[in-house]
């Protein structure tokens, strides 16, 4: 499979990688084809993205997925965050190959899933936005047994995990 070299950079040294403490929102969700997992946490100032990292338990494309959108995020009011869509992401990872286009909505939901969270947790739930795929928005408990098992590793050397 073709990776263009901004895909690669991305997986090969992705950024915004890890949590954030006390977190303003929290988004994690799972693909239900493919299991593939992606997690989000964002910090909110007037109404901006202040910051955002990331974990993911998925593959290639979706860990340089996840590392753009944290870069396209950031700074970004929350409404225009919500509306980064896949096709926008793929354009600035320089295309993703066919098969992994639907890798790029598990980023943009997972966005999606920390701002919808951030606005139910501060009054505003008329603002929650559906997601663009079919993906389980799972329970965001602190810390998720796939992405910090010692026995799974901790980075994507050991495994297809940037954590
Ligand atoms: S194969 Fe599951 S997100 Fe890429």
């Amino acid at each position: 499979m073709n990776y263009s070299d901004i895909v690669m950079d991305h997986f090969m040294n992705p950024r915004n990688v890890g949590e954030l403490e006390n977190p303003d929102g929290i988004g994690q969700i799972g693909n239900v084809n493919c299991g593939d997992i992606m997690r989000m946490t964002i910090q909110v100032k007037d109404n901006r993205i202040a910051d955002v990292k990331f974990k993911t338990f998925g593959c290639g494309a979706a860990i340089a997925v996840s590392s753009m959108v944290t870069e396209m995020a950031k700074g970004k009011t929350l409404e225009e965050a919500v509306r980064i869509n896949q096709d926008e992401v793929a354009r600035a990872l320089g295309g993703l190959p066919e098969k992994k286009l639907h890798c790029s909505n598990l980023g943009t939901d997972a966005l999606k899933a920390a701002v919808n969270d951030y606005w139910r947790k501060n009054g505003h739930p008329e603002k929650v936005v559906p997601l663009e795929d079919e993906h389980l928005e799972q329970e965001a408990e602190p810390q998720h047994a796939c992405c910090h098992s010692p026995e799974r590793g901790n980075g994507q050397s050991e495994g297809r995990m940037a954590s």
